[in-house]
C-alpha cells in the first residue's frame, strides 16, 4: 500500500516529488481519448525511473508468439498495443547542462491530475548549479478533437543570465518494453521539419499500421513571440530549436500542438498532408480555444457519468479516479475497438481485448452512455464471429460452433497457456450474458436480430459439442476446464462453467422463441444463414439443459467449485502467514495449484450473474463458504464480492471490498500499479456503487432500487441512463431521491414499492 497521494475530491496530487513511485505515478497520471493515450511520463529528459508509454487505439503489432513447448492449436503471435511516437518532448539546455529531475535539485514539486477538466499540469521549482528555475507545464488529450493533444510549458528563470536551448521534439525512435524478440516493431516511412512544422511518418511491420505524428510549436519570451528557430532532424526524430540569451526573471512559455493521424482511422488518404491540416486548424484555434473546447466535452462527460459521494473524501476520490480512467479509455463511437485491461496506461496485456469487457465493463458504459456505446461493443464481438468459429475448427469443434478468444485484438486468438487458451472457455458464457445484459436494458431487439442472435447460436452450438455424456454420471458433464479462478487448472466439472453453458443454451433457445413471435421471416432468413437445423439442435440443446451435472455438497448445501474441491485442505485466508501473501509471488504454481485458495470469484460469478435463480439463504451459504478461501489476486476480484456482500447485507464487508477496488491503484494495493492501471476492474468499481450499495437491477424490463448508504457517507448520488433519458438517483441514510431530469413517466421500485416519477419532476422515497 502507498499514501503519498493527497486527497481531493476532483483532483490526484502529488505534493513533493516522490522518484521511487515515479513509475507507479505515470501510471495513475495517464491521459487519454478513446483515440490515443500516453502515460504521465515527463516531457524533458529523464534518466530516473521511467516507462515511455503513448499508445494509439488500434494500432498493434502481432510478436511471433514465444513458448517453451509449442502446442497444437498456439496462435502464432501475441498482439501487442504499440508503444507510438512521443510527442510531448521538450528537452531544456542551461548552458551546457541538460535540465533532468533526476540530476537537478528539486527545491519544489506538485504534480497534479485535474479529472474534471482532464488535464495534468506540475509546478517544479529547481536547482541546476546555483541557478533556479520554475516551470509550469500542462497538457491534455483533447476529448474535443481526439487526434490532437497540447502542451503548454512554462520555464522562468530566478535568478540565472546566460543561453537557454529549449527543443521540441516528436520523437519515433521508440520501443516497446516487453517485447518478445526485442524487436523494433516500427519502420519508417518519411519525416520532414520547417520552421512552420514537423512530422515523423512510421509503419509497422507485419501488420502495416501507417502512422504520423506531427506538430507546431509557438515560443514567446516575456509574452512576445519568438521568430527565430532552428529546425534539427535525426533518424525517426524531428526538433524545432529556440536558442535563447536570458536573463533573471525572464519567462518563456511554449505552446505544442501535436497531431496523431493513422490508417486505422482515415483509410488510404494522404496521412501528411491530412496531419498538416488537423494542426493549421488547431493552431489557428489556438491552446486557449482548444484547451476550453476539450474541458467542455468533459463536463458532458462528467453530467453523465460522476458518482457523488458526501462524506468520504477519499471513497469520492477512489471512484472518480475510476470513472475518469474508463472514459479516457473508451468512447464508443468506433465498433473496432474494445477495452484493454490496462488502456493506454501501460503495455502489460497487449491492450487487447478479454472476457473483463463483457462480464465487468458493459454495465458502466450501458449506463452512463449513449446506447450505441455499448452496441458497439457487443458489435466489436459480432465482427469477430467468423474468426470465432475458425478458432473453434482448429481446436476440432464444427458445424459453425464459436468459441471467442481468451485474448484477442483482431478476433483471432493471442493467448498461449495451453491451460487458460484451450481450457478458460467460460469466456464464452460471457460475452452470452452481455447479449442478455444488454437486452434486458434497452429492449433492442433489432440489435438481437440483426447480430446478437446469431452469436448465440454460435457460442451455444460450442457449449454443445464441448459438453460430453457420462454414462457413469448418466448426465452430461464438462472436463479439462479452467473456471475464473486460474489457480486451478484442467478441472473438471467446473461449477460455473457448467451453470454458464446451461444458461447460454436456455438463453438461446428463448430468444429464438421470443423472435420467433415477431419476426419470424427474418428468423427464417438468418437459420438459413447458420443452417440451422432446428428441431435437431434446439432438441439436443433441451436435453442438455435438462440433464446436466452440477457438483454439489449435501452436507454444507453448497456447489462445488470443481469436482474434488473438498478433498482440499480448507485452511481460510485469514490464516495464512502476512509473508505468504499475495501466494502468487510467493508460492510454487505447484502449491498454489494443490491448495484451496481462490484468485477471484468462480462459483461466486455464477451466483452474481445469476442471482435470481437462488434464494438469499444460498447466497450466504455460498459467500461464507468462498470469500475467506479468497485472496482477491485478481483486481476482477473484489467487486463482485462488495456487491454480492451487499446483497447478503453484509455492509461492513461490501465497504471494505468497496475501498479495496476503488482505491486499487491510487493505493497500489496489488504493488504492481507501475505497470499500468486496471482499466477494467474499475468498471467493478462503478458496479459495487450501483449495483452494490444501490442495489439497482433490472427484473422484467423494470428498474428496481434495494439500497443502503455506506456509514460513512452522508448520501451518494449518480446518473443513469434509462429508456432514453436520464435519471439521478440519490440515496440518503433512509430515503432515497428519484430525479426524472427526461420528459417522460419513469417506473421505479424502491425495495419492492413501485413509484411512477413523472416527467421532469423528483420524488423522495423513505426506506
Ligand atoms: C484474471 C482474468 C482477467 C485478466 C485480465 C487475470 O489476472 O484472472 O480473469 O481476464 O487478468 O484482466
Amino acid at each position: 500500500m502507498k499514501d503519498y497521494l493527497s486527497k481531493d475530491p476532483w483532483k490526484i496530487v502529488e505534493d513533493g516529488f516522490h522518484p521511487e513511485h515515479n513509475k507507479v505515478t505515470e501510471s495513475i497520471f495517464s491521459l487519454g481519448n478513446g483515440m490515443m493515450g500516453h502515460r504521465g511520463t515527463f516531457e524533458e529528459t529523464y534518466t530516473g525511473e521511467t516507462l515511455q508509454g503513448n499508445y494509439i487505439a488500434g494500432v498493434y503489432y502481432p510478436d511471433k508468439t514465444i513458448v517453451g513447448w509449442w502446442k497444437n492449436g498456439y496462435p502464432e503471435y501475441f498482439a501487442k498495443v504499440l508503444n507510438s511516437a512521443n510527442w510531448i518532448g521538450v528537452d531544456i539546455k542551461i548552458g551546457d547542462v541538460q535540465l533532468d529531475l533526476n540530476q537537478a535539485k528539486v527545491l519544489s514539486f506538485r504534480r497534479c491530475l485535474n479529472m474534471k477538466e482532464g488535464i495534468l499540469s506540475r509546478n517544479v521549482l529547481l536547482s541546476i548549479n546555483g541557478y533556479e528555475f520554475k516551470i509550469h507545464s500542462e497538457r491534455f488529450c483533447s476529448y474535443d478533437q481526439k487526434e490532437t493533444g497540447w502542451l503548454k510549458y512554462n520555464i522562468k528563470s530566478r535568478n540565472y543570465t546566460g543561453p537557454i536551448e529549449i527543443k521540441s521534439f516528436v520523437d519515433f525512435d521508440v520501443r516497446n518494453q516487453d517485447s518478445n524478440y526485442d524487436e523494433d516493431f516500427w519502420d519508417k516511412h518519411c519525416q520532414h521539419i520547417d520552421r512552420d512544422w514537423g512530422h515523423v511518418f512510421c509503419k509497422t511491420k507485419k501488420t502495416d499500421f501507417k502512422v504520423c505524428v506531427g506538430m507546431m510549436n509557438k515560443l514567446s519570451l516575456n509574452g512576445e513571440l519568438i521568430d527565430n528557430k532552428d529546425t534539427e532532424q535525426i533518424d525517426e526524430c524531428v526538433s524545432h530549436v529556440y536558442r535563447l540569451d536570458i536573463k533573471e526573471k525572464d519567462i518563456i512559455s511554449l505552446e505544442k500542438c501535436a497531431a496523431v493521424m493513422s490508417n486505422y482511422h482515415h483509410g488510404i488518404v494522404k496521412l501528411t498532408d491530412e496531419c498538416q491540416k488537423l494542426l493549421d486548424e488547431a493552431y489557428t484555434d489556438g491552446y486557449d480555444t482548444c484547451r476550453l473546447n476539450h474541458i467542455a466535452k468533459w463536463d458532458e462527460k462528467w453530467q453523465e457519468s460522476d458518482i457523488v459521494i458526501d462524506g468520504d473524501v477519499s471513497a469520492q476520490q477512489g471512484i472518480r479516479f475510476n470513472i475518469f480512467h474508463l472514459n479516457q479509455t473508451y468512447t464508443g463511437d468506433d465498433a473496432r475497438l474494445n477495452i484493454g485491461p490496462k488502456g493506454f496506461t501501460g503495455e502489460k496485456y497487449g491492450g487487447s481485448t478479454y472476457w473483463d469487457t463483457e462480464a465487468y465493463c458493459l454495465p458502466f458504459y450501458l449506463s452512463t452512455a449513449d446506447q450505441k456505446v455499448a452496441r458497439n461493443l457487443l458489435i466489436y464481438r459480432y465482427k469477430h464471429l467468423s474468426k470465432a468459429i475458425e478458432n473453434a475448427e482448429k481446436l476440432g469443434f464444427n458445424k459453425g460452433a464459436a468459441l471467442y478468444p481468451m485474448v484477442t485484438i483482431n478476433g483471432e486468438e493471442c493467448h498461449n497457456e495451453w491451460e487458460i487458451t484451450f481450457e478458460e472457455i467460460h469466456r464464452n458464457g460471457a460475452i452470452a450474458y452481455a447479449i442478455y445484459d444488454y437486452i434486458r436494458y434497452t429492449a433492442d431487439s433489432e440489435y438481437l436480430l440483426q447480430y446478437g442472435l446469431e452469436v448465440l447460436i454460435g457460442i451455444a452450438r460450442f457449449w454443445a459439442q464441448r459438453v460430453n455424456w457420462s454414462d457413469h454420471r448418466g448426465k452430461y458433464v464438462i472436463l479439462g476446464v479452467t473456471g475464473p479462478n486460474e489457480y486451478e487448472n484442467n478441472v473438471n466439472n467446473n461449477w460455473y462453467t457448467n451453470y454458464l453453458a446451461v444458461w447460454c443454451l436456455r438463453y438461446t433457445i428463448q430468444c429464438i422463441k421470443d423472435l420467433q413471435d415477431i419476426e419470424s421471416k427474418v428468423l427464417d432468413q438468418l437459420f438459413q444463414k447458420c443452417t440451422f437445423d432446428y428441431d435437431v439442435e434446439i432438441s439436443k440443446w433441451t436435453h442438455i439443459i435438462e440433464n446436466m451435472y452440477y457438483p454439489y455438497d449435501e452436507g454444507r448445501q453448497v456447489y462445488l467449485q470443481q469436482d474434488g474441491y473438498l478433498d482440499k485442505e480448507l485452511i481460510p485466508v485469514s490464516e495464512l502467514e502476512e509473508s505468504d501473501q499475495p501466494i502468487n509471488q510467493n508460492w510454487s504454481w505447484d502449491k498454489i495449484l494443490r491448495s484451496c485458495y481462490i484468485k477471484q470469484a468462480d462459483t461466486l460469478q455464477g451466483l452474481y450473474f445469476f442471482e435470481d435463480d437462488f434464494s438469499l439463504e444460498e447466497h450466504k451459504r455460498h459467500f461464507h463458504f468462498y470469500e475467506p478461501l479468497t485472496v482477491h489476486e485478481s483486481s476482477l476480484s473484489p467487486c463482485v464480492h462488495s456487491i454480492l456482500a451487499s446483497r447478503i447485507n453484509d455492509r461492513d464487508k461490501a465497504y471494505e471490498m468497496y475501498l479495496r477496488t476503488s482505491r486499487l491503484d491510487l493505493d497500489d494495493y496489488n504493488n504492481d500499479t507501475e505497470d499500468g492501471l486496471h482499466i477494467t476492474s474499475m468498471a467493478g468499481t462503478w458496479m459495487t456503487i450501483t449495483k452494490g450499495f444501490a442495489g439497482m437491477r433490472i427484473k422484467k424490463g423494470e428498474l428496481h432500487f434495494t439500497p443502503h448508504c455506506p456509514a460513512l457517507w452522508n448520501e451518494f448520488s449518480f446518473t443513469i441512463k434509462y429508456k432514453n433519458q436520464d435519471l439521478k438517483i440519490t440515496i440518503q441514510k433512509s430515503n432515497v431521491n428519484l430525479n426524472n431530469l427526461g420528459p417522460h413517466n419513469v417506473k421505479v421500485f424502491v425495495y419492492g414499492n413501485k413509484l411512477i416519477v413523472p416527467g421532469r419532476q423528483s420524488i423522495n422515497e423513505g426506506y
